[in-house]
């Protein structure tokens, strides 16, 4: 989907993401010390404004200018400051060596477009700091729930390693892992989401 279909998707005031943080950020973020972060794909924010309020300073970027006004909105609300960057990421350039934190979550583009982002990703990170990938992964279309349907944009494990290989990150977590979500009718489902942490030694 282009930016002005993204644009569509997140016109209204109702959110089209939950307002808390997606539930492996808050797992493997929740005991970083505050720093700087780069989130990239950010959407209306939930997971750079999660991270906002516990004193991080955050970068989010995405190709969406409502998703990004919405989350400019909310961090007014909610009373902390968010840099935010309106850029297509197929074209963007993180700057180097520069965040203790960088995210991509749920950002699932063709197999021709993705790696680079991963690999410019994993490049943003400071040495020290981490990089954090979720996908919904491909498995999910066989035994899980949710996420797009098409193999071709969903992430898998070896797929993420092999992005961020050449950048020589320590790979702290590797996996596919269940989320639970609740289905529309309203019974309990899982999801299987390719996560993905790497360490800047
Ligand atoms: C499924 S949403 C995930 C949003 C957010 N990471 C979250 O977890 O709530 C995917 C996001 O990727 C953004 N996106 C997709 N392709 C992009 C591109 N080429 N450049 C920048 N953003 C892009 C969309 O605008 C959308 O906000």
């Amino acid at each position: 989907m282009d930016a002005a279909g993204w644009n569509e998707r997140y016109a209204g005031t109702d959110l089209v993401w939950s307002a808390g943080p997606n539930a492996f950020v808050e797992q493997i973020c929740s005991s970083l010390t505050p720093g700087t972060a780069l989130d990239l794909a950010a959407g209306e924010g939930r997971n750079a404004l999660w991270l906002a309020e516990l004193g991080w300073e955050v970068t989010a970027v995405d190709f969406s200018s409502v998703g990004l006004e919405k989350a400019r909105r909310a961090a007014a609300a909610r009373g902390v400051h968010l840099e935010t960057e309106e850029a297509d990421l197929t074209s963007y350039e993180p700057a180097r060596d520069r965040f203790d934190l960088v995210l991509i979550v749920y950002l699932h583009l063709g197999a021709a477009e993705l790696p680079p982002i991963i690999e410019g990703a994993a490049r943003a990170v400071a040495p020290g700091g981490r990089l954090v990938v979720i996908g919904h992964d491909v498995e999910n279309l066989e035994r899980g729930t949710g996420g797009p349907q098409v193999a071709e944009v969903l992430t898998t494990v070896p797929g993420v390693l092999a992005a961020v290989e050449p950048v020589g990150l320590v790979i702290d977590r590797a996996e596919v892992a269940e989320r639970s979500v609740t289905a529309a009718d309203g019974t309990s489902a899982v999801a299987l989401d390719t996560v993905v942490v790497g360490r800047r030694p």
